[in-house]
């Protein structure tokens, strides 16, 4: 039978194996390497120049280019139903 003195016991520890859990997450948070790059500034770096800073295939070599660069803001979104027709 759990006495009070039990339930207390249980309660306590199911405490503190959520703060433990809740630590674990906290700690567990990855932040990125000092020095990565993100994705943004390689966009800009690598793709830019054809597709535009904001994707839409305007970028300063696009008319040089035959097929133009697509308006990558319109592409169709790739779906598990998509990929099975
Ligand atoms: C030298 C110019 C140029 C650069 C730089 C470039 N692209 Fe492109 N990209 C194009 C052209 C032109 C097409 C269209 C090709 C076609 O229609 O056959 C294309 C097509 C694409 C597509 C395919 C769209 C579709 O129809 O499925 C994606 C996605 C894409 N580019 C992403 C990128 C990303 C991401 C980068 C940078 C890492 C990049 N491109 C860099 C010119 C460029």
């Amino acid at each position: 039978m759990m006495g009070p003195w039990n339930v207390r016991t249980a309660a306590t520890t199911l405490f503190l194996l959520v703060i433990a859990v809740l630590a674990g997450f906290y700690l567990g948070r990855r932040e990125p390497p000092a020095g990565a790059i993100s994705g943004k500034i390689l966009y800009e770096r690598y793709c830019a120049s054809c597709h535009g800073t904001e994707g839409k295939g305007d970028g300063p070599a696009a008319e040089t280019l035959q097929p133009k660069p697509p308006d990558l803001t319109q592409l169709p979104v790739y779906s598990l139903d998509a990929l099975l027709q």
